[in-house]
């Protein structure tokens, strides 16, 4: 009898990272029943990452409702999926990061008897209030999880660190950078159009400096959002050789601060979320990225790309380390001080801008897969 995969996910980091893994495993159909369930925490956002990788789910619990919150999000979840995981009752079930999608999925599927995959596992800060909830949502998943796939040997640490059993970790690298290739190869092929990529070639003025933003973090949401904008304002008004341009999240407590305080500038561009080869295209066309996100955060180096990260702590402290990425917070005096910094002392910028690959080879998906065919 063949094992089988259950691929849950619900946002649209969460799929760019599991879209390899869903790649991967249809290699693999004579070996595993493998299907796939979004719960659709995100709509919009989540389908254009499906369009790319041109993945069908087997289960969409189309679950976004505007400006969700957390509370019922969490009970849909976990209620939802009772009746697919009693349908398909798989043996796996593969949940990614720190999401409340990862998250409630990983009970439910410790509720249904499955065993359940942790992919990027290991992750920490800390702080339990910062990133909010997710620091939360990944201990949770870690403590629920049977088989964690950490991407670092430091987030392994985290893991042993809180007694998982080590014969249980597996370093294989960051998914990200599987997807990072896999549309690399899929832009440079003959047959590729990507109808975003030619807009954004319309709207980026390449004679400027590009500078890429994009932001939603929970605990910036308020107060934190409007000193973004107004660091980004200043930096706009100051450097008329800068171009910002910021794919404003679809989270309306983004939108609203974004839009009001920053459209019409004439250079800033505020434009929709792209789709994933146009927002690579972007970063390869960029000077610097100003970002609150945790894949923009893995993804930059290995473009070599700096990055100024709108959070006090990171998860992430591979790229820290190496130079890369610098946490400036939302204080508007330091990311408009850093970021001119960068404008104008080339030793620095050449310094921060080099090529670094914290997150593996590209290969983490085989190796999972190779993991659980072993079992
Ligand atoms: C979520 C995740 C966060 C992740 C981020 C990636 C949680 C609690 N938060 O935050 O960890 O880093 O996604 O982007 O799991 N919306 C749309 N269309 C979309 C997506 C969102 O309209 O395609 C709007 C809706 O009004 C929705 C709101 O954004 O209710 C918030 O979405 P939600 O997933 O709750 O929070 P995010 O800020 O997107
Ligand atoms: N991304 C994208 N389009 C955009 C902005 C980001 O495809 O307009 C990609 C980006 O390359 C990265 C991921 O989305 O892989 C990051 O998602 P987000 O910042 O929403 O979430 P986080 O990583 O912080 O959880």
């Amino acid at each position: 009898m063949k094992k089988k995969n259950l691929i849950i996910f619900g946002t649209r980091p969460e799929a760019i990272k599991m879209a390899p893994l869903v790649k991967e495993f249809a290699k693999y159909n004579d070996v595993f029943d493998t299907k796939v369930c979004i719960t659709a925490q995100h709509r919009e956002m989540l389908d254009q990452v499906l369009e790319f990788f041109e993945i069908t789910p087997d289960f969409d619990m189309d679950l976004m409702k505007p400006n969700q919150n957390l509370y019922t999000l969490t009970a849909d979840i976990i209620t939802g999926l009772k009746p697919i995981l009693e349908e398909f009752q798989p043996d796996y079930v593969y949940v990614h990061g720190d999401t409340t999608t990862t998250m409630a999925s990983s009970i439910a599927a410790f509720y249904s008897g499955a065993q359940v995959c942790h992919v990027e596992a290991g992750l920490r800060t800390f702080n339990k209030r910062s990133p909010f909830p997710e620091e939360i949502n990944r201990s949770v998943t870690g403590r629920i999880s049977d088989f964690h796939f950490s991407p670092t040997t430091t987030s392994k640490t985290n893991l042993m660190n809180e007694n998982i059993n080590e014969d249980a970790i597996i370093v294989t690298g960051n998914t990200v950078i599987d997807a990072l290739h896999f549309s690399s190869e899929k832009v440079t092929s003959d047959d590729f159009k990507d109808e975003e990529v030619s807009f954004l070639k319309g709207v980026v003025d390449l004679t400027k400096k590009i500078i890429l933003v994009t932001g939603h973090r929970r605990e910036n949401h308020g107060q934190g959002f409007i000193d973004i904008c107004t660091a980004l304002r200043r930096l706009a008004e100051t450097n008329e050789d800068v171009q910002i341009i910021y794919p404003v999240h679809l989270n309306p407590n983004v939108q609203k601060p974004v839009y009001e305080l920053l459209d019409g500038i004439a250079n800033i561009q505020l434009i929709a979320p792209l789709s994933y080869p146009a927002f690579v295209w972007l970063m390869n066309q960029s000077y610097l990225i100003i970002t609150d996100s945790g894949g923009v955060q893995e993804e930059a180096p290995s473009l070599g790309k700096p990055v100024l990260v709108m959070r006090n702590t990171t998860e992430r402290p591979e790229a820290v380390d190496a130079g890369t990425v610098l946490l400036v917070g939302t204080d508007k005096d330091k990311i408009v001080q850093e970021a001119q910094d960068l404008l104008n002392n080339k030793n620095r910028y050449s310094s921060m801008s080099k090529l670094h690959n914290p997150y593996g080879d590209g290969s983490a998906c085989s190796q999972i897969v190779n993991y659980i065919k072993e079992l």
